[in-house]
């Protein structure tokens, strides 16, 4: 048997890495998972738990490993943590500790909408993050992915709960559009991009095979269910958004939706010779709910 890949997961407890772990860990890979806090670990898993990505005792355990997915990032700025601090700087650390560990690949998750003329303040941090990885010359594979649906994710777990409510907060129209991507395809990619070659230096949308609008998605989620959508004019969503941290969505949530941004899907299919899951046909399954 051939000797298991090393590959070390930052952000470990995370929506994608917690899906990504698990996916690895039943093929022939060896783990090194960190997180700021305790974790259950799957099989063929080393657990690291660490606040703060200290390089003098995390550089020893990673090293030469054969790859780095770095999965750390926030969609939210509060007074305690903000992009600047997670998004840039945590990024350049691991990125110095990938370097100087001589790990051999590095993947990282950005966002959909990223680009050279953005002016949203998440994405400029995710910008910053992609050039922090692409100067340090390691071999890299960086995604921008919309939406990313699973049981878990977050938008998932906030229409169940907004389902009990009987109350789904709709922004603006809902007509802007979205391009979901199942949880189980970006876990094969990532595992793909780790192992082929045509991966290499790569930078690419994570976007599935189907455009839709946000409300269409809402709608298909809740099939025969009667949930009333309860549409927020935009600038009171925005108002709220400011002023209230416990409102349903964040600023850049809204900047997100109404940027109404869509990815170059085929590019990905071509790429990675995958056939991609329906999210369409995954919500009439009714598994999310
Ligand atoms: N899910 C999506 O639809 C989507 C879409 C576009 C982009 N992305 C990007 O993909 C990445 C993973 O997304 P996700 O949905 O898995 O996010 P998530 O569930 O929020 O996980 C992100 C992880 O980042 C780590 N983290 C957060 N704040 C931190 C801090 N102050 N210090 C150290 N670590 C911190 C945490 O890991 P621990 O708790 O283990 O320490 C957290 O679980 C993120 O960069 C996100 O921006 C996701």
């Amino acid at each position: 048997m051939e000797k298991p890949l090393q590959i070390v997961i930052t952000g470990a407890s995370g929506f994608v890495a917690k899906n990504l772990r698990k996916y690895l860990s039943e093929t022939n890979v060896h783990l090194i998972s960190i997180s700021r806090k305790n974790f259950k670990s799957f099989k063929n898993e080393t657990k690291i738990i660490s606040n703060n990505y200290d390089e003098k005792s995390l550089l020893p355990k990673i090293k030469n490993s054969d790859a780095l997915v770095h999965l750390i990032g926030i969609g939210k700025q509060s007074t305690k943590t903000d992009y600047e601090s997670i998004n840039i700087q945590l990024t350049q650390k691991i990125v110095n500790l990938a370097k100087k560990g001589k790990i051999k690949k590095f993947v990282y998750t950005s966002g959909l909408g990223v680009s050279t003329n953005t002016s949203i303040g998440y994405f400029i941090s995710k910008f910053k993050a992609e050039k922090s990885i692409i100067d340090s010359k390691i071999n890299y594979t960086i995604f921008r992915p919309s939406y990313i649906v699973g049981k878990d994710d977050l938008f998932t777990k906030y229409l169940k709960k907004a389902i009990k409510k009987n109350k789904i907060i709709i922004p603006g129209s809902g007509k802007y559009s979205i391009q979901p991507i199942s949880i189980d395809d970006v876990t094969k990619l990532i595992s793909q991009s780790i192992a082929d070659e045509k991966f290499k230096n790569e930078t690419l949308d994570l976007v599935g095979p189907e455009i839709i609008s946000f409300k269409k998605y809402i709608q298909l989620f809740l099939q025969k269910k009667k949930t009333k959508l309860y549409h927020v004019d935009i600038e009171d969503a925005y108002h709220l958004a400011i002023t209230n941290s416990k409102f349903d969505y964040g600023v850049d949530d809204l900047n997100i939706l109404v940027g109404n941004f869509v990815g170059d899907h085929k590019k990905l299919r071509n790429l990675s010779k995958m056939n991609f899951q329906s999210v369409k046909e995954l919500l009439k399954t009714g598994t999310l709910l």
